[in-house]
């Protein structure tokens, strides 16, 4: 297995940066001109009756829903006139099932939320961006000085044709092994497994004990594709595994049919009702002690502290230190929207210091911008803004960064197969022809 060397910041954006969009770093430094698009002319102010504001996410969990209420306190105090519909939907497959249908159906039938959650990166640009459906935002970046406080990589990110599409409220870290302090100290260990072999030790130990030692939502495939795209972190090393969205590292390489032994083998050490769990119940597997570990994103934090559950710590998931895998929240302004200065006076916020000191803290993860109040963040989220600056950054497969939604679709259900059908040699044929189906491999 790799160890991961660590990379300075620039070459961390630059690999976040290709490997996301296929764009070269150096086409985003330049800074944007500060013209004017038509309608953003004026201050925007609510209509005379202040209007609705409907904003439409998955956010429905624990965390989740308490940063968004955040974000609405916010709105209402500086707009009380605006009446705010928080359209947030629950359920479907993977993140926001049912809610990204109901939005591509509303984005096509011309009936488009306010403003909707979405991941920042190929998620948007290749469901809506691509298909005109967008407005660019290249003058809200300008009038709120954007271009100078969020990282150059991740404007990269938000941009299709050198021009952002959405506003990232937040930074998530997808590749975190949470796992439980007092199974730990039952098994005599002193610090967390680092690497997959000590994890395997560490199952083992576990297994005479009767405890699971990874949480998985059987019932949900795109679960273990999230742990997946960590493990192949972890086999690859970060610049092979941004090469796999940009056809430098083939699907079928070695260190991905490393990550699917692993995989297989740490699936065999899952809580005893694995396979009848859905990802909507995963933290109740952790809290109640079914399970040991947990390779899942920070908004665990959030939602584990929603819960009151104290008894976790937190590492890199295993083979991953010093990569920091990433995806990002955002919210974007569709075309023809019926409360179009309510959705600028939103991005506003949702871009601004005081927006994201409100939100991160508590949706457990850090802020999109560079100058946030460290003061509000908590120990966690502290290392993780310091893991931000001095890690390789990659972007998360499962959350919309690295590929679009077709090709994360084609993923998911290859990696369930595999659970399944433990044909490492068919899943591997078929990520390469996903890949080249997405264009992103010839
Ligand atoms: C992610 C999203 C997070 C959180 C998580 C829950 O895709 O970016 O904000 O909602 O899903 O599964």
């Amino acid at each position: 297995m790799k160890t991961n060397r660590k990379f300075t910041r620039r070459q961390s954006l630059k690999l976040f940066g290709f490997g996301a969009t296929g764009i070269a770093l150096s086409a985003c430094a330049a800074p944007r001109p500060a013209t004017q698009a038509p309608g953003a002319e004026q201050p925007a102010q609510p209509a005379a009756d202040g209007g609705k504001l409907e904003i439409f996410s998955w956010w429905t969990s624990g965390g989740e829903v308490e940063a968004l209420e955040a974000l609405y306190k916010l709105y209402r105090e500086k707009y009380p006139n605006v009446e705010i519909i928080n359209a947030a939907l629950a359920g479907g497959a993977g993140q926001g099932g049912n809610m990204k249908a109901v939005l591509e159906t509303r984005m096509i039938g011309g009936d488009p939320p306010d403003s909707f959650q979405v991941h920042l990166g190929q998620e948007l640009i290749g469901s809506h961006v691509k298909a005109g459906r967008m407005e660019d935002l290249s003058d809200l970046y300008a009038s709120e000085g954007w271009n100078n406080v969020f990282p150059k990589g991740l404007i990269e990110l938000a941009s299709y044709e050198g021009k952002p599409y959405s506003v990232p409220v937040n930074i998530h870290r997808s590749n975190v092994m949470w796992y439980n302090t007092n199974h730990l100290a039952e098994a005599g260990l002193d610090k967390p497994p680092a690497t997959w072999d000590e994890w395997f030790d560490y199952a083992e130990k576990l297994k005479a004990k009767g405890i699971g030692a990874l949480a998985v939502a059987g019932a949900d495939p795109n679960f273990s594709a999230h742990v997946f795209e960590n493990i192949l972190v972890a086999t690859l090393g970060p610049e092979k595994y941004t090469g796999l969205f940009n056809g430098a590292t083939a699907w079928d390489d070695p260190g991905v049919k490393e990550a699917m032994d692993i995989l297989l083998r740490s699936h065999e050490y899952a809580q005893a009702d694995y396979l009848s769990v859905a990802w909507g119940d995963i933290n109740e597997v952790m809290t109640s002690g079914k399970a040991s570990t947990m390779i899942m994103g920070d908004w665990t934090h959030g939602l584990f502290k929603s819960a009151g559950f104290k008894d976790y710590g937190w590492a890199p998931a295993p083979g991953t230190n010093g990569v920091f895998v990433a995806l990002s929240d955002s919210f974007g302004l569709p075309k023809n929207v019926k409360h179009r200065e309510n959705v600028i006076n939103w991005l506003k916020l949702c871009g601004s210091r005081e927006g994201q000191d409100a939100f991160n803290p508590i949706k457990g993860s850090i802020p999109a911008r560079t100058d946030p109040d460290l003061s509000k963040y908590d120990d966690y989220l502290k290392q993780t803004i310091e893991a931000f600056k001095t890690n390789t950054i990659v972007g998360s497969i499962q959350h919309g960064a690295a590929a679009p939604q077709g090709f994360v679709n084609d993923y998911d259900t290859i990696v369930s197969t595999l659970l399944a059908s433990k044909d490492t040699a068919a899943a591997m044929k078929e990520l390469v022809a996903a890949a080249k189906t997405a264009g992103l491999s010839k």
